[in-house]
């Protein structure tokens, strides 16, 4: 059977920091029942949204950048991990501006596809998880809680045991729910 597929997407400015480290730590722990992928939003050149309003008449995003190349990927996988560090009590303006971005996509389109987050701070998440919270509600996407972790430094977060033992639980809540996504999908096609 083909594997679905995970898309990790980084938020952070700094390659080899907290919120890379908590990704791809996911991101192993789900390997062997999706195909991942990481993705680093500071790769690519991505606009904030201008507001032109071409979305409400159009299923696309007027803006021809970076973005055309993640649009597919986050439409070919079934599991969306949105990961940001904290940036002066919210998520980093990279993620906003992907966030905005994606407003065409707020239809249903992705209704199918389950959501989570990864947040990392040094003590003070402020609005953090009620933003991502609240994005994966308007994409429609199955929510799952998220995973907090704190650290300041690169790779602080590696001592952060709560935080480790956060993912192992959210992994398990992700693979169980799509083996019992599979099972129904079975007992359908038998019925
Ligand atoms: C501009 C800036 C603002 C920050 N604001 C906050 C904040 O409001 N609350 C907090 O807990 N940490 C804050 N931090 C700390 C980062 O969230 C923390 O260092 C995090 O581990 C960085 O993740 P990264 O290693 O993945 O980049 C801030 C850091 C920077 C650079």
């Amino acid at each position: 059977m083909e594997k679905k597929k995970a898309i990790g997407i980084i938020g952070s400015p700094r390659k080899n920091g907290n919120t890379e480290f908590l990704t791809d730590r996911l991101l192993n722990l789900l390997k062997d029942s999706f195909e991942t992928e990481k993705i680093f939003l500071k790769d690519y050149n991505i606009s904030s949204c201008q507001e032109c309003y071409y979305c409400m008449d159009h299923d696309e995003c007027s803006i021809k950048d970076d973005m055309q190349i993640l649009y597919p990927k986050l439409k070919e996988s079934q599991l969306i991990i949105l990961s940001s560090p904290i940036f002066m009590g919210g998520i980093t303006s990279r993620m906003r501006a992907f966030m905005e971005r994606t407003w065409h996509l707020r239809k249903g389109q992705l209704k199918d596809k389950t959501g989570t987050y990864i947040i990392v701070g040094r003590r003070n998440i402020g609005a953090g998880i009620n933003e991502m919270e609240e994005y994966l509600s308007r994409l429609k996407v199955n929510k799952i809680a998220g995973v907090l972790g704190f650290g300041l430094r690169e790779r602080d977060v590696s001592k952060d045991e709560e935080a480790l033992k956060d993912l192992q639980k959210l992994s398990k809540q992700i693979t169980s729910l799509y083996q019992q996504k599979e099972k129904l999908g079975q007992d359908m096609i038998i019925l």
